[in-house]
């Protein structure tokens, strides 16, 4: 009875810090998208989807996070999901947008039922990539557009922050950009493009991939 209240104590303070970890992770996050740079940045990323997006009915927004693409665009109809209760609770604390807490392979949604999609910076994340397209693939209507924002790994700005021991840039799971642009095309016709350039802290436009943050693969589900 000793040995097992002491494991159980030993899973509930593992729980405990793992949470706290989170919470930092959290406070971390709110406070850089309150830097001038943060807005700017997550702003840039708000005008690039409301542009893909725009007359698209019924919006995913996979791995939503603290809600900060929910905020930008109050215009579209998105439901933002997120595995991490902590997230969606700062996500519904922050914004009135619809909220749901699910795992990006098992979407509480039935066939078909969006007509867009999108992940800003979290497919790239996610354990395995390839279900979670799976994934978008059922719940996504003929004709539905998928957006995947990823970090390009290849850049100055990535390499710079991936080089600091904390940065959250090392919880990265799939290195490959490319494979996952391969993968979405058996399923859609895709384009990519590198976005959003960023040297210091100077934001600007660039297909050049060693100034550009993101590598985006954009899809039209066939
Ligand atoms: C780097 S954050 C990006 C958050 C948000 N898209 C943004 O740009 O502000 C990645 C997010 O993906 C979520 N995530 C990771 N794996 C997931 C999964 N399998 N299902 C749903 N969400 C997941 C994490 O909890 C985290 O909130």
């Amino acid at each position: 009875m000793g040995k097992r209240y002491c494991r159980l104590n030993v899973c509930f303070q593992d729980n405990i810090f793992s949470i706290m970890r989170h919470t930092c992770v959290i406070e971390k996050y709110i406070g850089f998208c309150e830097t001038d740079f943060g807005a700017r940045l997550i702003t840039k990323e708000a005008e690039y989807l409301r542009n893909e997006l725009k007359g698209r009915r019924k919006i995913l927004d996979v791995g939503c996070g603290i809600g900060a693409f929910e905020q930008r665009l109050p215009e579209l109809n998105i439901i933002g999901v997120d595995m991490s209760k902590e997230m969606i609770e700062t996500a519904r604390a922050r914004t009135t947008s619809p909220y749901c807490l699910a795992d990006a392979t098992r979407l509480p949604f039935i066939d078909a039922s969006f007509d867009a999609l999108f992940y800003v910076t979290s497919l790239e994340f996610m354990d395995n990539y390839k279900s979670v397209i799976d994934e978008a693939v059922r719940v996504l209507a003929r004709g539905g557009k998928l957006v995947a924002m990823v970090l390009n790994q290849e850049s100055d700005y990535f390499k710079a922050h991936y080089s600091k021991r904390d940065s959250y840039f090392r919880r990265i799971k799939h290195k490959n950009p490319v494979e996952m642009a391969d993968y979405i095309r058996r399923r859609f016709d895709v384009q990519t493009q590198y976005f959003l350039g960023i040297d210091a802290e100077k934001i600007f436009d660039t297909k050049n991939k060693r100034y550009a943050s993101l590598f985006i693969i954009k899809g039209i589900k066939k």
